[in-house]
């Protein structure tokens, strides 16, 4: 088991930790089955979903469990579902966790454990699919993905992949951005340096410190485009401890020491950090796309005042992109396994997606959606949005992915508090991050 579950890790990697190039390589090994990242991976007995149960399903009610709705889109998809079928007796309801990332796994975990059907289709982070297939905890909805696999972006579908099979359906796909306030800078800066430089004397830079996923992913922004890694080449080690994580660290940390970022960021999340950017004292933001619609709402103080750009390089580094996003998951305790599919199916729809990317700027799994001109108009910068999602890298694919996570965000906070140096602080994550790893 140990050995089989080190080489799945190693495969994933060894795709070059870009998503997209996993996905074109699925692609062309062809048949949905085996290519990619993860062949190496299996999960055998899981309950395998029919295709075309969610043509004709028994009546009833589906409960879609998703993180705390911060965008609108949650009762969106629940309204517009039920506007259109509740005449033939299908509903859905809509079940909100907290905005953690850990939070909403550890709620949807403690009902699978029960066997509960609480959430027949739930919202689940890109990270979890390695661990939640197996866990035995989803559907296997490899036939329906085969029936139009080429209808989503590669990115986003790679991240249902795992073992050979599709494990769910993609919502939305997500990247991050630099956003400026452009009532105290005409321009985002080229290089994380120039962020921090301007941001001292600017304004400030606001984005996700607290001790949760959220954190992993903006620190790995930084550490990927050093050149750092969280994993080796073969997946069985950590290869966390490098000057390039320290030299990351150490930036975000001199960041907050130097008054280019608030203490408060340690404590923030997304809603957190969308609260201090609307009150028009920052001059930049890190944040996913959703607060590009989000944060304009009539109360925001930054309203009509301010604009995205690509997230910067490192300088003596280059560029990187967290790939982040939602599924839908089907659980195998549903009681309609079906209508959870028809919900799923809804969700990806051409219509509802471009709903998602055109009213709450959130990244759409359909390609075309992105060309449409109303989209573009809405949301200049579609064309950034697609390319990112393709140029994002991975997170680690591995059933323990929250405990190497964990490894990072806890003491990656800890530095930023500065409980710890940047170096103490990477040299324990590495060791935690070998232990997380020795437990398969
Ligand atoms: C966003 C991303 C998700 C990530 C989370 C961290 O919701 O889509 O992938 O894990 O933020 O807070």
């Amino acid at each position: 088991m140990s050995r089989r579950l080190a080489v799945l890790v190693a495969a994933a990697l060894a795709c070059g930790g870009t998503v997209a190039a996993c996905g074109s390589s699925s692609d062309s090994g062809g048949g949905g089955g085996g290519g990619g990242g993860n062949k190496e991976a299996t999960v055998t007995g899981a309950k395998v979903i029919n295709a075309s149960s969610m043509n004709n399903p028994p009546k009833g009610t589906i409960k879609y469990c998703q993180g705390k709705d911060t965008t609108g889109a949650g009762n969106a998809i629940v309204d517009d579902f039920n506007k259109k079928f509740a005449s033939q007796g299908y509903k859905a309801t809509l079940t909100e966790f907290p905005a953690s990332a850990d939070q909403q796994r550890a709620q949807f975990i403690q009902r699978q454990q029960a066997k509960s059907d609480d959430c027949d289709v739930f919202s689940s982070d890109v990270i979890w699919t390695a661990e939640f297939a197996s866990q035995k905890w989803l559907y296997d909805l490899t036939p329906y993905i085969n029936q139009a696999r080429e209808k989503y972006i590669p990115a986003p579908l790679e991240t249902v992949h795992y073992g050979g099979k599709y494990w769910g359906v993609p919502e939305t796909s997500d990247a991050a951005f630099i956003y400026y306030n452009t009532k105290k800078v005409s321009s985002a800066p080229t290089t994380w340096q120039d962020v921090y430089a301007q941001a001292k004397s600017k304004g400030g830079i606001v984005y996700q410190g607290a001790p949760y996923e959220g954190l992993t992913c903006d620190f790995l922004e930084l550490a990927f485009a050093a050149g750092g890694q969280v994993l080796n080449a073969d997946g069985t080690k950590s290869a966390f401890n490098s000057p390039q994580n320290v030299k990351a660290l150490t930036l975000m940390a001199d960041g907050i020491k130097g008054g280019s970022a608030p203490k408060a960021v340690t404590t923030y999340m997304e809603p957190e950090t969308d609260q201090a950017w609307t009150s028009g004292k920052y001059a930049f933001m890190r944040n996913w796309t959703y607060a590009y619609a989000a944060d304009n709402s009539s109360e925001s103080k930054v309203k009509g005042d301010y604009k995205v750009a690509p997230l910067p390089s490192f300088q003596g580094g280059g560029k990187a992109g967290i790939l982040g996003g939602h599924n839908s998951v089907i659980s195998v305790y549903t009681k309609n396994p079906g209508l959870a599919l028809k919900f799923a199916d809804f969700y990806a729809s051409p219509a509802f997606q471009k709903k998602l990317l055109l009213k709450y700027s959130q990244a759409a799994i359909i390609p075309d959606t992105y060309s449409e001109a109303d989209v573009k108009k809405a949301i200049p910068y579609a064309p950034e949005l697609l390319q990112a999602l393709s140029q994002a890298k991975a997170r680690p694919v591995s059933p323990v992915y929250p405990q190497i996570s964990q490894a990072i965000y806890k003491n990656v906070n800890d530095a930023l508090t500065g409980k710890t140096s940047p170096e103490a602080a990477i040299k324990k994550a590495d060791s935690q991050i070998n232990s997380a790893l020795s437990t398969f």
